[in-house]
């Protein structure tokens, strides 16, 4: 049986405060950071120069999220900069087969994200180029929006593909991820899931952490 991976999302984390917020999540298995151009997204967040820090306080291992414009520019220097893993985004990528093997080279594991409305089976060859897809539960862009539940069939599309390859990636889910849908997620085929609002609004972190891990544990196959 697979283990869930729980990934927080500090999106709305107090960033003075970077490396308590960190601490606060630090019974997860990684971090989440979200990386926004106000291109690709209509909002803007950080850089390579926080995901570094981050990277830095060494308190958990770093998965970016990357909802920027071209990211076969950009995203190497964040596999670069010491992430575990870097996400970068179908519809933004001219080159995702050359930018995974790039992440892969400089040591990273590579993902490739869909927004909710990219299929996953334009990119069913790119699979064994990768090491997860990350299934985009909301519109990208913000936190706190509602688990859209018509991607749970893409979910199982993502999984049978990956299944018939014969190949070991993770399936991650982003967005309006909570005690409420977790368990559908993980019934899909879900292994991965970042949860920012739940997370971080709950008075406990390490409760909800472990909440979270121990309702997608039971929906695992
Ligand atoms: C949204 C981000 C998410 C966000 C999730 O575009 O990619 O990682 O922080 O936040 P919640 O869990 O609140 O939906
Ligand atoms: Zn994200």
């Amino acid at each position: 049986m697979t283990t869930p991976l729980i990934s927080p999302s500090i999106l709305n984390c107090d960033i003075a405060r970077l490396e308590d917020e960190l601490r606060k999540i630090s019974s997860a298995d990684i971090a989440h950071v979200d990386v926004m151009d106000n291109h690709f997204v209509p909002n803007l967040t950080w850089g390579l120069p926080v995901v570094e820090a981050c990277v830095n306080t060494g308190i958990l291992p770093i998965d970016a999220h990357l909802m920027i414009e071209d990211p076969d520019r950009w995203a190497p220097a964040y596999a670069e900069a010491g992430c575990a893993s870097v996400t970068f985004h179908a519809e933004a990528a001219s080159a995702p087969i050359r930018t995974a093997r790039e992440i892969r080279r400089l040591g990273a594991r590579a993902a490739l994200a869909l927004k909710p409305s990219t299929d996953i089976a334009p990119y069913v060859d790119i699979l064994p180029e990768v090491d997860m897809i990350l299934i985009m539960t909301v519109e990208p862009g913000f936190g706190g929006q509602s688990f859209l539940e018509s991607m749970l069939p893409k979910i199982q599309r993502t999984r049978d593909a990956i299944a018939s390859a014969s190949l070991d990636i993770s399936i991650q889910v982003d967005g309006g991820v909570s005690r409420k849908t977790i368990e559908r997620a993980a019934d899909a085929g879900a292994t991965n899931f970042v949860a920012g609002s739940a997370i971080f609004r709950a008075d406990d972190a390490f409760e909800e952490i472990a909440t979270l891990r121990s309702l997608a544990q039971l929906h695992m196959h």
